[in-house]
């Protein structure tokens, strides 16, 4: 047997119709702010995310997803989107369009990460992105849009955490200093963080070894070095969620795994899935389009990872998302076939799903299967209904029986449906 690649899944109905649903609360909440949906390839130039995400990081160093394609060309698996988005915005000239500009996007991304609950080598995000905006209004009114969507969707317990990553000066500051610090203990530092003081110093405030945790706590708080306009920028953008009721909790030792990031980060945790698998990140990024040869325009935005988020949907909709209003229909007999799809084409242009049956069993059979598919209700088309131009309607759940005249039948079907809600 061929099985699925490491670390990928096969979502399976009826889990899809989460996704769905999810995915249409997303645009309709996130297209209600204002963000339209960019659709982008999932192959890039490699050198993309060498040059945002940056050399050092996990991503870049070890988890991309690279090959050279038959051209000899370097191309990679898109790891995140906020890349690819100020790569297109160059590419298209976006910044002619009207500034600033809102973004969001849905899709694949590739990271060969160790796989677990909750971290796959394929998944899904959620994103979007602010651009031509440095304000913190800015950062407020993302970090709003995303609090709306996952209220939406019912969660009540997640925690937004916060971090001002000052401008890439300060954070030059930040590293000589947090190095000093270390420097009587670096042996202390576990394997991953000795090789993280040479290539991404940061990444230590990130470790999850208890010793590490340990000394970096007792190091002084990248929010405290940074410059006075950083500081002014993440205060106002505290102070503006606080004025739209949005809980926020400072989180001082709170890094990004992506280099792009300056003055806000923030992540969204979730007490069911802990610290070690948060369910969405996000911040500013002004220099990324610039690095990339594009003008100076500045960027704040987010990704969710929608597999962590419909691993932990509240109840509530879940059930709302699954609740099935399902009618069999049930033709008896070969010559009820074809009516049998008509009707369930008026049925499904009345807004049920309508599911046929096609494999020619016996009545029994037939209501056997309904009741296996959760049909609420059967119309069964028989051989002297059909010449009487009739049809019967069985209420599957209380198991009562009428004769309908067929030109009824969408209609009845939709008053027991009702009474059913
Ligand atoms: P990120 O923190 O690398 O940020 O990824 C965002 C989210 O994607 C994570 O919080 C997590 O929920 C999900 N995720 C990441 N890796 C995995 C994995 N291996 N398996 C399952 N889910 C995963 C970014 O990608 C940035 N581009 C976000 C952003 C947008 N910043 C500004 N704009």
């Amino acid at each position: 047997m061929i099985r699925k690649v490491k670390g990928t899944r096969d979502i399976l109905p009826p889990e899809t119709t989460l996704w769905n649903d999810v995915e249409r609360t997303a645009l309709r909440i996130f297209g209600g702010f204002g963000y339209s949906e960019i659709r982008l390839p999932l192959l890039e130039p490699t050198e993309l995310f060498v040059r945002t995400v940056g050399e050092g990081t996990d991503i870049v160093s070890k988890e991309m997803y690279t090959f050279a394609d038959r051209k000899g060309r370097s191309l990679t698996l898109r790891p995140e989107g906020t890349a690819s988005v100020a790569r297109a915005f160059i590419e298209n000239g976006l910044g002619q369009r009207p500034q600033p500009l809102r973004l969001s996007y849905f899709g694949p991304m590739f990271r060969y990460e160790k796989a677990q609950r909750g971290r796959y080598r394929q998944f899904s995000q959620i994103g979007i992105e602010l651009l031509g905006a440095a304000t913190p209004a800015a950062d407020v009114e993302v970090i709003v849009a995303l609090h709306t969507f996952l209220a939406e969707l019912g969660f009540d317990d997640l925690i937004i955490a916060l971090n001002n990553l000052g401008d890439p000066e300060d954070r030059e500051r930040f590293i000589a200093g947090l190095k000093t610090e270390l420097t009587p203990h670096r042996d202390e530092l576990c394997g991953d963080c000795q090789r993280r003081w040479e290539e991404n110093p940061l990444r230590i405030l990130d470790c999850k070894v208890q010793r590490c945790r340990e000394l970096v706590a007792e190091t002084t708080p990248v929010a405290d070095v940074v410059s006075e306009d950083a500081a002014r920028h993440v205060a106002a953008v505290e102070a503006g969620l606080q004025e739209a009721s949005i809980p926020v909790r400072r989180a001082p030792r709170l890094v990004r795994g992506l280099d792009y990031y300056l003055r806000t980060v923030f992540e969204v945790i979730s007490p069911e899935l802990g610290e070690d698998t948060v369910i969405c990140g996000g911040g500013r990024y002004d220099r990324l389009i610039s690095d990339l040869g594009g003008a100076a325009v500045p960027g704040v935005g987010f990704a969710i990872g929608e597999d962590r988020l419909v691993d932990v949907l509240p109840q509530s909709f879940k059930d709302r998302a699954l609740e099935q209003r399902i009618v069999a229909v049930l033709p008896v007999g070969g010559a009820a076939a074809a009516q049998a799809t008509s009707l369930a084409r008026d049925l499904v242009l009345s807004g049920v799903t309508a599911h046929t049956e096609v494999t020619g069993r016996s009545l029994k059979a037939c209501l056997k299967w309904a009741t296996k598919m959760a049909a609420s209700v059967a119309v069964i088309l028989g051989e002297s209904e059909r010449a009487d131009g009739v049809a019967l309607i069985r209420d599957l759940d209380r198991g009562e029986q009428e004769t309908v005249a067929l030109g009824d039948v969408v209609a009845r079907v939709a008053e027991l449906l009702q009474a059913r809600r």
